[in-house]
């Protein structure tokens, strides 16, 4: 007898399989599709339930009438032979209407949304938000508030905003679940999606198009908050950060006069533009595109190791000391 049983195997691959699956059934998790925070996610909720309810009763209709055909007319010893039909006009023009009906039924609601939320006119009153997408993060601008931010994105509640996607290195594809369905953000063209949130909380989104060594570590969150919430972080960010001191000062130096300057901006100390603005970096809940909470111990050991903990990241190993990179972390942390 072989040391695992065929039933016990059976029940393993049973149970490896649907554990992840279940897994992925939870309701409300960061990322639900089921959980709508806009008008775009609602919309397309909308057509999901009309989909689902109508294969549901097709699908319950089958097979009870399935059900009841297998007991109702099974073979038994000694049974005639069953009438021997040939062409059958009604059921033959029955089973062409109903699937042409029930794809209309589908098809109408889906045609109408798709029309409304691909429109390219922008609303006059909208904020309008640029996304960009590179290796592996996100930035975000706000041209009529002259705001830079990366991998955080904040809105406020109740207003049309007006995302316009544009890639300046590969293909990339934004996407929140709460607040709607993907959208590509490819290198020459210029996509768009219109979307009133309309429930604040947090809100997790992530690359998905595959773009290369860490797509999958190309996260992102999506703030909305209340008006006044949303202005006051406004004005945070439109500010000069507090001048550091004592090891942020430290930092401060070490910084200026590393590769740093090269491809990150802070406001008075740097204009790099290949990698995310810090000028308030401190401001942010989460470090490398949403990969760890920013605390000065992960900052630390990112600019340290951000080869080592973020496969193929385009931030260079710069050759710092652990003393050198606490005082660097101290002074980005401080950046609020
Ligand atoms: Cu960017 Cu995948």
């Amino acid at each position: 007898m072989s040391p695992v049983p065929g039933g016990t195997l059976v029940v393993r691959v049973a149970l490896a399989t649907l554990v992840p699956l279940a897994g992925g059934c939870a309701w409300g998790g960061p990322m639900s599709t089921v959980v709508p925070a806009s008008d775009f996610a609602r919309s397309i909720l909308g057509v999901y339930a009309i989909i689902t309810w109508a294969t549901a009763l097709i699908g319950l209709t089958v097979f009870v009438a399935l059900g009841y055909i297998l007991v109702r007319y099974r073979a038994r010893p000694d049974a005639p032979l069953p009438a021997q039909i040939r062409g059958h006009t009604f059921l033959e023009l029955a089973w062409t209407i109903v699937p042409a009906l029930v794809l209309l039924v589908i098809a109408i609601p889906t045609i109408q949304i798709i029309f409304r939320t691909q429109s390219q006119a922008a609303p006059p009153r909208g904020l309008a938000v640029q996304v960009r997408g590179w290796q592996w993060w996100w930035e975000f601008r706000y041209p009529d508030l002259d705001v830079v931010t990366a991998n955080e994105l904040h809105l406020p509640v109740g207003r049309t905003i007006v995302i316009n996607l544009e890639g300046p290195d590969v293909i990339h594809s934004f996407w929140v679940p709460h607040l709607g369905g993907k959208r590509d953000v490819v290198p020459g063209r210029h996509n768009r999606i219109v979307l009133t949130p309309d429930r604040p909380g947090e809100h997790w989104g992530q690359c998905a198009e595959f773009c290369g060594a860490s797509h999958a570590n190309m996260g992102m969150r999506v703030i909305v908050q209340p008006a006044a919430e949303f202005d006051a972080w406004v004005a945070r960010q439109r500010a000069a950060p507090a001048e550091p001191s004592g090891l942020a000062a430290e930092g401060k130096a070490i910084f200026a006069k590393s590769a740093c300057v090269g491809c990150h901006t802070i406001e008075g100390v740097s204009a790099g533009m290949l990698g995310p603005n810090l000028t308030h970096f401190g401001g942010r809940t989460m470090l490398a595109a949403g990969m760890w909470p920013n605390t000065p111990a992960n900052v630390a050991a990112w600019v340290r190791e951000p080869q080592r903990l973020k496969p193929g990241a385009k931030m260079p190993e710069l050759g710092l000391t652990d003393e050198q990179a606490n005082a660097v972390a101290a002074y980005l942390i401080g950046l609020k």
